[in-house]
């Protein structure tokens, strides 16, 4: 799932990957400390690896907790984004 909202976000503005499954380095994506990004040494972000495929019997990847929001880290790190976007605060 979030394959597809990435992809569909990185069309929307203009940098479709060459393939669905693939994220372009450092592309944004909205949280609520305002973006974070992710870079990869390869070039691109691989949607299509082993974090992002189904793991067992309920369908869950790796990424349906460890969401891009939050650089694909602990979904504890949405404490960490909101002392961020304090400090950041005006
Ligand atoms: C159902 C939600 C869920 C799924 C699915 C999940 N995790 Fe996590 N993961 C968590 C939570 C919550 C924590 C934080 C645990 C804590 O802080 O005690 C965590 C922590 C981690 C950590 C410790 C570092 C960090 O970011 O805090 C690693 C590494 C990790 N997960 C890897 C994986 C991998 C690899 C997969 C897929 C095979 C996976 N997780 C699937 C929820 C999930």
């Amino acid at each position: 799932m979030v394959s597809r909202i990435s992809i569909l976000l990185a069309c929307v503005v203009g940098v479709c990957s060459a393939s669905t499954d693939t994220l372009p380095n450092n592309f944004p994506i909205l949280n609520r400390a305002g973006t974070v990004a992710t870079f990869s040494a390869d070039g691109f972000v691989n949607l299509d690896n082993k974090f992002h495929s189904p793991v067992g019997a309920n369908g869950r990847a790796c990424e349906s907790c460890h969401l891009p929001q939050t650089g694909w880290t602990s979904p504890r790190s949405q404490e960490r984004e909101d002392l961020v976007a304090f400090l950041q605060a005006p």
